[in-house]
């Protein structure tokens, strides 16, 4: 496993890092959560996600379950949760938001539901239009200053926004945000690639992408329909499957998708690793966020780094030619 720096701070995250967004409390309980934990313990993953949204608050109690089995050294690992969305699936106006009032806490919250005493990472997980940005950069700043916090910033945010709150830190002397959450992989490049570009330089913001396999459409196993007890046929996720297929942005998507197939037979590999491969290219990608709903895939795309030297400059143009490319 090979370590990067999140943005200009102090924390190396492993390049791959394990997330828990709808799997964990529908697809993995406790105990696969806690076999999932120890597969990523022995290949050097240091960093696992989650967020107060996620299932209600339950997919941090399957993980809190989960890592306090293992009982591995808390210095040996790294945390996240993210606000914003609520923890109830039916949130009060008090319940949701980033005012001072829900992110204090909600951060109260999650480190109970994921017991433990800090988290290292915690994420406003969208933009918040009623809430003035500087009460929650003070908010965040204050959860830092308490110990509670090691390192705060922002999930799927307008880059103006983030270069506004890291400004607004600049100036009051306060903690200011340190990563970004966004999505990236091959069929969703430009807000990354393009609107985000100024943030790395200028700012040193770190990035934790998600969503490397586009919820699986990267696997290419929807390209002959929805297989069952996939992530697109699950109850609830409707939307997604909309997204994903049953729509025409969905199957433009896929049609991108059958052209990026033969690429990954001819280098003879699978689709799947060669996507998270993909990922790792970009410098400015502290760490991809892998995920998972069986003990086999998690092992499949641990072994993706391993498809980066077969990403030859020829190959990586050929990819840029076939994915919808930035600026598209
Ligand atoms: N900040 C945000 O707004 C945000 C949003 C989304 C995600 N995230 C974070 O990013 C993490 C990863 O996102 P993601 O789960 O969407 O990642 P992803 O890699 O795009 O999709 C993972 C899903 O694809 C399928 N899959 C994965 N590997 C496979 C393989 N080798 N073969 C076949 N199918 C495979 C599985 O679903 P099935 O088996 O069910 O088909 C798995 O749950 C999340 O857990 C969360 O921590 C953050």
């Amino acid at each position: 496993m090979q370590y990067r720096k999140l943005g200009n701070c102090g924390l190396k995250l492993s390049e791959l890092s394990f997330g828990s967004w709808v799997t964990f409390n529908k697809q993995v309980d406790a105990r696969l959560a806690q076999r999932m934990f120890g597969l990523c313990f022995d290949a050097g993953v240091n960093f696992f996600d989650n967020a107060e949204g996620y299932e209600a608050g339950e997919s941090e109690k399957v993980m809190g379950a989960a890592l306090k089995a293992l009982a591995r050294p808390r210095d040996s690992y790294c945390v996240s949760s993210k606000v914003f969305f609520g923890a109830t699936p039916r949130p009060m106006p008090t319940q949701m938001g980033l005012g001072r009032k829900h992110i204090t806490e909600a951060c109260h919250q999650a480190m109970q539901r994921l017991k433990v005493d800090y988290l290292d990472l915690y994420f406003c997980h969208r933009p918040d239009p009623d809430t003035p940005i500087g009460e929650t950069v003070w908010a965040m700043h204050n959860l830092v200053a308490q110990g509670k916090v090691l390192y705060w910033g922002t999930s799927e945010w307008p880059a103006h926004l983030i270069i506004e709150a890291f400004e607004f830190a600049e100036k009051n002397h306060l903690v200011p945000p340190t990563m970004e959450q966004p999505q990236y992989n091959l069929l969703d490049r430009e807000r990354f690639e393009v609107e985000y570009a100024p943030l790395f330089d200028r700012y040193g913001i770190g990035t934790t992408v998600w969503s490397p396999l586009a919820s699986g459409a990267l696997t290419g196993k929807y390209l002959n329909g929805i297989p069952a007890g996939s992530r697109a046929s699950l109850e609830g996720y409707e939307w997604l499957k909309k997204h994903m297929v049953e729509s025409d942005r969905g199957q433009a998507r896929m049609n991108v998708v059958a052209s990026l197939l033969p690429v990954a037979e001819e280098l003879g590999t699978s689709l799947s690793r060669l996507a998270i491969a993909w990922c790792l290219l970009n410098p400015n990608v502290s760490t991809v966020i892998l995920g998972a709903s069986s003990v086999e895939q998690l092992a499949d795309n641990l072994e993706a780094a391993g498809v980066l030297p077969l990403l030859t400059e020829a190959v990586q143009e050929n990819l840029a030619a076939l994915s919808p490319g930035a600026g598209e």
